[in-house]
């Protein structure tokens, strides 16, 4: 069987290590494909050198750009590749412009498209990322659902057929790489920093960053916490420097550059606790037991927040204080797996492949 894996930004290939690794295990040749959405060597390059993942067969190399360009770009030169190549199947992740292209290529070809992380939603229209996922979930034939809620997601938009509950392939990933991380990353000495002193923070999403006074609100109420690590995407940096917040928050906090996963897993593992706008960081956050605040009117994980582990703060409210008195309130659950997620899902595909997809 011949699967094409699409992927272009970071939490794409995060994703796609523990999938990518099973369809090879199985001897199907896996054609990888890069969109080339996220370049910087730390949000790309670096995911590929430390997870194993295979170079990219086809590198698109579309990079920055509006929504509509390279959303646009994007579907072009993949349908070229999937032209050439043929595959029996198509698999995307998540919600980005890249999983959206991917998946509009391939049901456009009539190519069996299967979607990762499906059947999430935020419920907010606003967020390109729900556009992605309920249009992919719309055109896709295999809908692979981390959680029960997302089955009953799809289940209101009338989406019943070919809807599996997997299991998170991102519990996979981190359990193929928290021991490595272990042994491996020297962050923590590197940074100075002892576990449980310190807030993680990561902020990248359009609504927090390109809006001036939700980024000056997040900005003053990190440099009010006392001891703060931010990775920070690039998209962050370039606005918190526009908006002429950069120069105080590097004062008062430890700017980083966005790192690894192996450094990454480690910072949240250590941490006192989380502060983020990110989708995979809450779920990491939940799955390491380290309390979460989102800072976010609306999320997709809603378990980790019915759980009492994650707790919504808009840039409007004290979020400084919101940040210093969550505690975590119950037990957790066990909603997004048990690591097994990547096993099931390319048998869910091998059984699409070989039933012409019924
Ligand atoms: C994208 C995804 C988002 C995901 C995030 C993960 C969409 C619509 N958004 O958002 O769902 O959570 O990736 O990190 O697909 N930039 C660089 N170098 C890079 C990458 C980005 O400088 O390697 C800068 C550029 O200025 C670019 C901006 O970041 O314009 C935004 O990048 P883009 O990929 O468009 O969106 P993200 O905010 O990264
Ligand atoms: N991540 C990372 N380094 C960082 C920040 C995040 O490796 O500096 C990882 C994080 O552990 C998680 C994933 O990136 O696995 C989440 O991706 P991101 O926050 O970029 O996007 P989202 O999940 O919001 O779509």
């Amino acid at each position: 069987m011949k699967i094409a894996t699409i992927v272009g930004a970071r939490p794409n290939f995060i994703k796609l290590a523990p999938v990518s690794k099973e369809i090879r295990k199985r001897d199907h040749k896996e054609v990888i494909v890069h969109t080339g959405q996220h370049y910087n060597y730390e949000m790309d390059r670096i995911f590929f050198d430390q997870m194993g993942i295979a170079a990219p067969d086809y590198h698109l190399g579309i990079g920055s750009g509006s929504h509509g360009f390279q959303t646009g770009e994007m579907l072009k030169k993949t349908e070229e590749v999937l032209q050439k190549e043929v595959p029996d199947a198509v698999i995307v992740f998540g919600d980005t412009n890249s999983t959206l292209a991917g998946g509009l290529a391939a049901a456009k070809m009539h190519i069996k498209c299967a979607h990762i992380e499906a059947g999430l939603r935020s419920f907010d229209k606003r967020m390109p990322e729900e556009i992605n996922r309920v249009l992919v979930d719309h055109c896709s034939d295999l809908l692979l659902c981390p959680t029960r809620t997302a089955i009953d997601n799809l289940k209101r938009e009338g989406i019943v057929q070919n809807v599996h509950l997997t299991g998170d392939v991102m519990v996979d990933a981190q359990k193929d790489c928290e021991r490595i991380a272990e042994s491996e990353s020297h962050i923590l000495e590197a940074l100075g920093l002892k576990p449980w002193s310190y807030y993680l923070a990561t902020v990248h999403r359009a609504s927090n960053t390109d809006d001036p006074e939700n980024l000056r609100a997040i900005a003053l109420a990190l440099q009010d916490l006392d001891d703060v690590v931010f990775p920070c995407h690039p998209r962050a940096e370039k606005y918190l420097k526009k908006f002429g917040l950069w120069d105080d928050l590097e004062k008062k906090i430890r700017m980083i550059k966005p790192v690894g996963y192996l450094d990454m897993l480690l910072l949240e593992k250590n941490a006192k606790k989380i502060v983020t706008d990110s989708g995979g960081v809450q779920k990491e956050a939940y799955l390491l037991g380290i309390p979460c605040i989102t800072l976010r009117d609306t999320t997709e994980w809603i378990e980790t927040v019915n759980d009492g582990w994650n707790v919504l703060v808009r840039p409007g409210e004290d979020i400084a204080s919101a940040i210093r008195d969550f505690r975590p309130r119950h037990e957790r659950q066990d909603v997004f797996g048990k690591g097994r997620a990547s096993a099931m899902i390319v048998d869910l595909v091998e059984k699409l492949v070989g039933s012409g997809g019924s």
